[in-house]
Formats: C-alpha cells, sequence, structure tokens
C-alpha cells in the first residue's frame, strides 16, 4: 500500500503531513511512502531524513501521488480552478487526510466526491478520549497560544516581567487572554511564565477552574446563560444578544487597562465572535498590543487584518495568518503524529492493507465524502430530515489535555 506525501502548495504553507518519526512507523506497518522532493524542507527535514527512515522521493507531486492508496496533507489540495489542479492528480478510491476546511469551502466538498475521493477533515475529529492523540486542532491551537505570546512581546516595546533595577522599577506587563480553550490555556501559561499578570475570559463555566488553575484570573458574566454555554461536546455555543451587551460592558472597563491581549475565541462552523471593537481598542494606551488568532474566521477584533499588523493610535492589532505555521518543525512533528494515530488502527497489521470499520465513531466524524457522495451527516445534501451538528455528541475527555501548561504553570 502506497501512502504518499505531497509538498503543500497553498502560500504560506510551511508544515508537511508527515515526519521521519512517522515514515518510519508506516513503513514498519508494511507501508511504502513516497515523499515529493522538498516537502519538509520548511519544516528543516530533508529529504536525506525521510529516505533514512525508510521512504522514497520523488521529483514531482504527480509521480508522489500516482498509485497512492493514501494521500496525507496539511492543507486541502488545490482545485483546477485554483490555478493548479491537485486534487486530479489523486487517484480515483484514494483516502485523503488533511484539514480540509469543510465549512468554509463547501464547494469543494462535492468536488472530492466527484473525484471518487474518501476524503477526511480532521478538524472535525471527535473530542473523545480515545481520538486525543489524533486532534489536530489541539495539536496546532496549543503551539499557536503559545507563539501568540512570543509574537506579542516581538512587538510590545516593554518587557513582560518585572523587573526591579538600580535605575529603577520595570512594572509586569497585565496581559488579557480572551477564550480559554486549547490555545488560550497555553497562552496563559506562556504569558505567566514570561512574567505577565494575567487574566482570562470565556464563556464556558468549566473553563474557570482551569483559567485558575494556571495563575490567571477569570474574568466573565456568570449568569444563567453562561452556566448552559457548553455543548455536549465541550464547545462554546453562540451567545444572545443580551449576552454579548453584558460581556462587552464588562470587557471594555477591563479591556483599557490592558498592555497585550491575545483572542482566541471560535464557535465551531460560524464566524468568529467580536469580542473588541474599535471603540475598546481606542480606549487602550499606546504601545498596547492585540494578537488575534481568530484573524483567518474573521477576527474577535473588530480592527484586526489578515496577515498584517495594523497600527491604530498606537496600539497594534496583529493578524498573522497560520499561527502553527510559524513553529513548522514542531507542528509538522504533532501533525504527523496525529495522521499516524488515525491512521494506525485502520490499517490491518496482518496485511498491511485498508481495513477501515466505516461505522466507527472516530471515522464516522471525519470522513466527509465516499463512493462517489458526500456522507458526512453535516455536509451530505438536506434531506426532510433535520441535520446534526458536525459536532459528536460524545463523551467528553479531559480538557487542556495538549501540552503541559497545567503542570508547568503550576511549578
Ligand atoms: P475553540 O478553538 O473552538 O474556541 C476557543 C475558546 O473560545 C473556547 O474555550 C470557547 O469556549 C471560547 N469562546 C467562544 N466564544 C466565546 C466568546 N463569545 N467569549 C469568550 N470566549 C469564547 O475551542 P478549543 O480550544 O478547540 O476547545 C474546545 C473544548 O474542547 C474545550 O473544552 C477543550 O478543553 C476541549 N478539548 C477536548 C479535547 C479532547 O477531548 N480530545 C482536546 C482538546 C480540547
Amino acid at each position: 500500500m502506497k501512502i504518499a506525501i505531497p509538498k503543500e502548495i497553498r502560500e504560506g504553507e510551511t508544515r508537511v503531513a508527515a515526519s521521519p518519526d512517522t515514515v518510519k512507523k508506516f513503513v514498519a506497518l508494511g507501508a511504502e511512502v513516497v515523499i515529493e522532493a522538498g516537502a519538509g524542507i520548511k519544516a528543516a527535514i530533508t529529504d536525506a531524513a525521510y529516505e533514512g527512515a525508510g521512504a522514497t522521493i520523488a521529483a514531482d507531486a504527480a509521480s508522489a501521488l500516482s498509485g497512492a492508496e493514501i494521500v496525507l496533507k496539511v492543507q486541502r489540495p488545490m482545485l483546477a480552478a485554483e490555478g493548479t489542479d491537485e486534487l486530479g492528480m489523486i487517484d480515483r478510491g484514494a483516502l485523503l487526510v488533511a484539514n480540509l476546511a469543510p465549512y468554509d469551502t463547501p464547494d469543494a466538498l462535492q468536488a472530492y466526491a466527484d473525484a471518487g475521493i474518501t476524503a477526511c477533515a480532521m478538524e472535525l475529529m471527535p473530542r473523545i478520549t480515545r481520538a486525543q492523540s489524533m486532534d489536530v486542532l489541539s495539536s496546532q491551537s496549543n503551539l499557536a497560544g503559545y507563539k501568540a505570546v512570543l509574537d506579542a512581546c516581538a512587538v510590545y516595546g516593554k518587557a513582560m516581567p518585572m523587573m526591579m533595577t538600580a535605575a529603577g522599577t520595570v512594572p509586569p506587563a497585565k496581559c488579557f487572554i480572551m477564550g480559554a480553550g486549547v490555545a488560550g490555556l497555553q497562552a496563559i501559561a506562556t504569558a505567566r511564565r514570561l512574567g505577565g499578570v494575567v487574566s482570562a475570559t470565556d464563556v464556558r463555566p468549566a473553563v474557570k477552574e482551569q483559567v485558575e488553575s494556571l495563575g490567571a484570573s477569570f474574568v466573565a458574566v456568570e449568569d444563567d446563560e453562561f452556566r448552559e454555554a457548553e455543548t455536549a461536546g465541550g464547545y462554546a455555543k453562540e451567545m444572545s444578544e443580551a449576552y454579548r451587551k453584558k460581556q462587552a460592558e464588562l470587557v471594555a472597563d477591563h479591556i483599557a487597562k490592558q498592555d497585550i491581549v491575545i483572542c482566541t475565541a471560535l464557535i465551531p462552523g460560524r464566524p468568529a465572535p467580536t469580542l473588541i471593537t474599535q471603540e475598546m481598542v481606542e480606549s487602550m494606551k499606546p504601545g498596547s498590543v492585540i494578537v488575534d488568532l481568530a484573524v483567518e474566521r474573521g477576527g474577535n477584533c473588530a480592527l484586526s487584518k489578515p496577515g498584517e499588523i495594523v497600527d491604530h493610535n498606537g496600539v497594534l492589532i496583529v493578524g498573522h495568518l497560520n499561527v502553527p505555521g510559524r513553529l513548522p518543525a514542531d507542528a509538522s512533528a504533532l501533525y504527523a503524529r496525529n495522521l499516524l494515530n488515525f491512521l494506525t488502527p485502520l490499517i490491518d497489521k496482518e496485511t498491511g492493507a485498508l481495513a477501515i470499520d466505516w461505522d466507527d465513531e472516530i471515522v464516522k466524524g471525519v470522513v466527509l465524502t465516499r463512493d462517489g457522495a458526500i456522507v458526512h451527516p453535516a455536509f451530505a445534501p438536506k434531506s426532510a430530515e433535520p441535520q446534526p451538528e458536525a459536532e459528536p455528541e460524545a463523551e467528553q475527555a479531559e480538557p487542556a489535555a495538549e501540552g503541559d501548561a497545567d503542570e508547568q504553570a503550576k511549578s
């Protein structure tokens, strides 16, 4: 069975879907692994390192993909209309495993179905204990949360920790983390390690204890709606107009006193909630920094611009795209591990061939298209029956599963 890893060709993508470590493990499972030349170079993985792990290097994408039963990618394949027909190079019947952004690109789903590809969207992985090691959102958000704090420090014109020197005292930076999921918790831990005075907000009540255990204070409107804001799958619900008004009043007061704000608030399948208005930005001191990790989904700050650092009256609003890709070596290593952990149970140990249990909760959670049709209940053409959300109503695993933020921050 051939597994192909082509070079990522979307603009700004630095990651790769396999590491020498995962290649070695796929080869041990009996697979033939073919990597396009140069696929890992932006993540500091040379072709020689892949070869050393047992892979074959193909000169171009077409030869890497030809005959592959499994195709591993970071980003969704380009369609002919986008300039390069990557999808057209993938064999009918192949299993494509990648971040497919199904909510943002509904038309591409039909293209996968028409191409006869079994497309798996890794970002739809159910948040259950068994799937923790396959959870690409967690592995990448954890790194993004860390990097967001460093990106803030890089443009912040002051120091983060308190420093008492002979020439005077430097006060610690006040950091406010908006959204305390995986990225937010890691941002809290990172800002604390750097010596900031950290506070955080979220709409899910379960978060309060996690925030406080990391040594940050919790700022939120804790009313009845807040107490019910978490879905069975562990995600945030979209909040009512009334709640958002109360939240905005509380945040407006708090944000004016902050030096660094890291925004991470997301709602699956919806645009990111706007939490920082222009007026709030204008209440902040010049020299303050906002890093908007939600910028790709519309942004939590009304003034953030994708891929830009906006200067609004001296407040810098950082809108870097693909923040996990700003740490390509670690992001690739963890992402590649997630894919290996997802695929290993799908490969028969005796024959080395794919043996997929299509009724498995994990498989059903991620498979978008199969046998020429869109099969995922959240995306399949609407029938008379109401369609469930993509998020599974499942047992939720331990929060903050990714990384060691908790332990490190406590130490
Ligand atoms: P996410 O990336 O969808 O959202 C980030 C955070 O923004 C969330 O904490 C969310 O509650 C918050 N948020 C949404 N709207 C907001 C608003 N209006 N104001 C303030 N905050 C807002 O979430 P993420 O990081 O993917 O985690 C979601 C849940 O899944 C968490 O409970 C997490 O602990 C859990 N989880 C479970 C895992 C597993 O079992 N495999 C692995 C990772 C996370």
